[in-house]
């Protein structure tokens, strides 16, 4: 008798050509779930090339898009987000209005999915950049809603393969200088992407319906300046000179970076809302929740992960 195929579950989601996105998409291929991918037009070359997929040509404007790639889910992970940008309104067009247009057709499923969405620690702080209170602003959204299931996530700074925001300064410091960005006893969590992927694909079946979960490397109160740069030492093998970058010459940058994004049309580098972030004190995450509700536990700690990121 032939074996019946196994159809697996079928997962939508957004943000797969960025960072985290990629990283999720390819966990959940990985445990047999169906992916379909929302993908904009002219971003197709930077979808992972090693996965099966059904791709959704559009954007987060996009509602009939959005309609076809989310009906008949069973489930939806939004990590579509704008991480650069300069205005208020550049942010919420993408991080709420999307957020909103995604509740609403996910609303009007005859059996809607349950989501997972993507936020960031720094909906914690909305006062400190356009960037967190429009994350803060697109957890609202969700709050607001009682049609469908959803879980927050809000990762702290996530490194890994194929990042391109932390990774960066990272192979900096490996190259033997360390630029010191925020003030020395500012303390902040890590987390490494392949963990991340895990958490999505363990809340996938656990799913803790309407909780916001903060969630890090395992590292109790996290990691500040030294502890990073002590650790890319042992990792380098060899010294790390050290340099303080004083928060005035951060936000002079920042407002060189920014002009000339404005003129040239291209997302800054930094900016204002940025340097807070960078210079704010504490961004070590709250696990006493999801270490409750979720089976999930993270396997890699920053020196691992530190040279996993390094080989890829
Ligand atoms: N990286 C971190 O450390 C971190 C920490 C906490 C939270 N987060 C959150 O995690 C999510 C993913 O971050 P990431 O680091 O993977 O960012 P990323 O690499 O910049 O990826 C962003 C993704 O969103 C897509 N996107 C942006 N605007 C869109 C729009 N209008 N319509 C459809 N797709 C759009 C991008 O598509 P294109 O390829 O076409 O540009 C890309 O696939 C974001 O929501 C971010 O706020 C990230």
């Amino acid at each position: 008798m032939p074996s019946k195929k196994v159809i697996g579950p079928t997962v939508s989601i957004t943000g797969v050509t960025g960072f985290i996105g990629a990283a999720v998409a390819r966990k959940l291929a990985g445990q047999g779930w169906r992916v379909r991918a929302l993908v904009r037009p002219g971003s197709e070359k930077k979808l992972p090339a090693d996965l099966t997929y059904e791709v959704f040509s559009g954007t987060l404007d996009d509602i009939s898009a959005l309609e076809q790639l989310v009906s008949g889910s069973d489930a939806v992970v939004h990590c579509a987000g704008l991480v650069r940008g300069l205005t208020q309104a550049e942010f919420d067009a993408v991080n709420v209005a999307g957020v909103e247009r995604l509740a609403q057709v996910t609303a009007a499923c005859a059996r809607s999915p349950k989501v997972i969405f993507f936020s960031s620690l720094a909906a914690r702080e909305p006062l400190l950049s356009p960037y967190a209170l429009s994350k803060q602003r697109g957890e609202a959204v969700l709050m607001d809603n009682n049609n469908f299931s959803w879980v927050i996530l809000r990762p702290p700074a996530v490194y890994g393969p194929g990042d391109r925001e932390l990774l960066p300064l990272l192979k900096f410091f490996a190259s033997g200088f360390a630029p010191v960005l925020g003030p020395t006893e500012a303390r902040f969590s890590l987390l490494y992407v392949e963990d991340l992927a895990d958490a999505v694909s363990t809340l996938l079946h656990e799913f803790p319906e309407g909780e916001v979960l903060e969630l890090d490397d395992g590292r109790e109160g996290g990691y500040d300046w030294q502890e990073v740069i002590d650790i890319a030492r042992r990792v380098r093998g060899k010294p790390i000179v050290s340099v303080p970058v004083p928060g005035w010459l951060l936000h002079s940058v920042a407002l060189l970076s920014a002009g000339s994004a404005r003129v040239l049309g291209y997302p800054p580098m930094l900016t204002r809302g940025k340097v807070n972030e960078l210079r704010h004190r504490n961004w070590v995450c709250d696990t006493a929740k999801i270490n409750r509700l979720l089976t999930w536990s993270p396997q890699v700690q920053f020196e691992q992960g530190f040279r996993l990121a390094l080989a890829n």
